[in-house]
């Protein structure tokens, strides 16, 4: 077995930067996503967890230069959900028997917006069962809002830094989005009691082999519970997506490059969630199957109605906009089943890394 991989396999954290972005750099990466595999069947086995998301609006307050919901396109009709809507699909997920739901928005920051997330969150709680997972994805808050949907009953946080490299985070957005801010609010989320998840997105233009390296090493600097990543995708209706040409060859190059994030994401830090997301998909039809071979325990399917998901189009292609979230749930048990794993059904799924980091905390303070 390659030397790294087998240290890298003896514990968490036991690469170097560079040893990160070696492994990266291989071009057979077989063994790496084995390796990876490997890992995940220790942690949970031949078990997916699946989150439903529920994409439940477009408005955004950011203008992030890669996105294609970002505020300066004005092409892309704008929705928001109503409470009701966003709790009968939450409530059609539950029944389901999902363990967990995703709520995810453009980025908004107001006092309407906190009292009208922290009011579904708090109609999702009566309806469900205390045990139904509760994830946010709604972008930079203040404290005190992050408080209030902890208080209404959120306890997981996704908020992707996108890029660890500060500098190269300043050539990705425009210069009033903070890169300091972001760390920041991830400090916040954890200090609050959330799982928190974090990201980036994969094979940018202009981004290295080691900014991705410093990225993974961040991930374990954060000591992050949940890893939600994915290839970059050009949107024609962006600045960073002009002049830019989705040739197979270039698909099949970020989907690779996307993959093997994930098997050394999961060699180096190995107990957290890590989600095979949907922009691999977008690249392969198999995307996502080979994202959980490669080390990927969590899945997302869309449970917003059909006919909103193309109007939140973060990056073009993205898969199922014709589908329900029936046929997703019909269409990924088959896919999960079909390379031998199986749905979690009803499954939280809390990362292991959380329930040690929790654990070790609360022994710290009865010693
Ligand atoms: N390609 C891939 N991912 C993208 N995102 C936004 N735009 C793109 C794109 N063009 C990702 C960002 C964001 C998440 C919700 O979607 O990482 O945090
Ligand atoms: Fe939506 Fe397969 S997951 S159609």
């Amino acid at each position: 077995m390659n030397t790294l991989i087998a240290k890298a396999l003896r514990r968490p954290g036991n690469l170097t930067r560079p040893e990160i972005a070696e492994l990266l750099d291989r071009s057979d990466p077989t063994e790496l996503f084995r390796a990876a595999y490997g890992v995940k069947l220790r942690y949970t086995g031949r078990m997916v967890f699946l989150r439903g998301i529920i994409e439940f609006g477009n408005y955004c307050a950011k203008d992030c230069f890669y996105c294609g919901i970002r505020r300066s396109n004005r092409e892309v009709k704008r929705y928001c959900l109503s409470e009701d809507d966003i709790v009968r699909m939450a409530v059609w997920a539950f029944e389901q028997r999902y363990g967990s739901i995703v709520l995810q928005s453009g980025e908004l920051e107001s006092e309407e917006n906190t009292a009208f997330v922290e009011r579904v969150l708090q109609k999702i709680r009566v309806v469900t069962d205390g045990k139904f997972g509760i994830t946010l994805s709604l972008g930079e808050q203040d404290e005190e809002t992050f408080r209030r949907w902890r208080e209404a009953g959120a306890h997981r946080y996704l908020l992707r830094i996108e890029t660890s490299n500060p500098e190269f985070y300043a050539r990705l957005h425009p210069p009033d989005h903070s890169f300091l801010r972001r760390v920041e609010c991830l400090r916040v989320l954890k200090r609050l009691g959330y799982q928190t998840g974090s990201g980036v997105m994969i094979g940018l233009p202009g981004q290295t082999l080691d900014d991705l390296a410093g990225d993974v090493a961040f991930f374990r600097e954060l000591d992050l519970d949940m890893i939600g990543m994915g290839p970059y995708i050009p949107h024609r209706q962006t600045p960073l997506g002009q002049g830019i040409e989705v040739t197979p060859a270039y698909a099949a190059a970020q989907l690779q490059l996307g993959l093997k994030m994930i098997a050394v994401t999961r060699l180096y830090l190995h107990d957290v969630n890590i989600a095979a997301t949907t922009a691999l998909q977008a690249l392969d039809d198999r995307g996502r199957e080979q994202g959980l071979l490669a080390g990927a325990n969590v899945i997302m399917p869309n449970v917003t109605d059909t006919e909103y998901r193309a109007d939140y189009q973060l990056y073009e292609n993205k898969p199922c906009l014709d589908e329900n979230a029936a046929q997703c749930r019909t269409c990924l048990n088959g896919r999960i089943t079909g390379i031998g794993e199986h749905i979690g059904w009803k499954y939280r799924g809390d990362p292991v890394h959380f329930r040690q980091r929790v654990g070790e905390a609360v022994i710290r303070l009865t010693k």
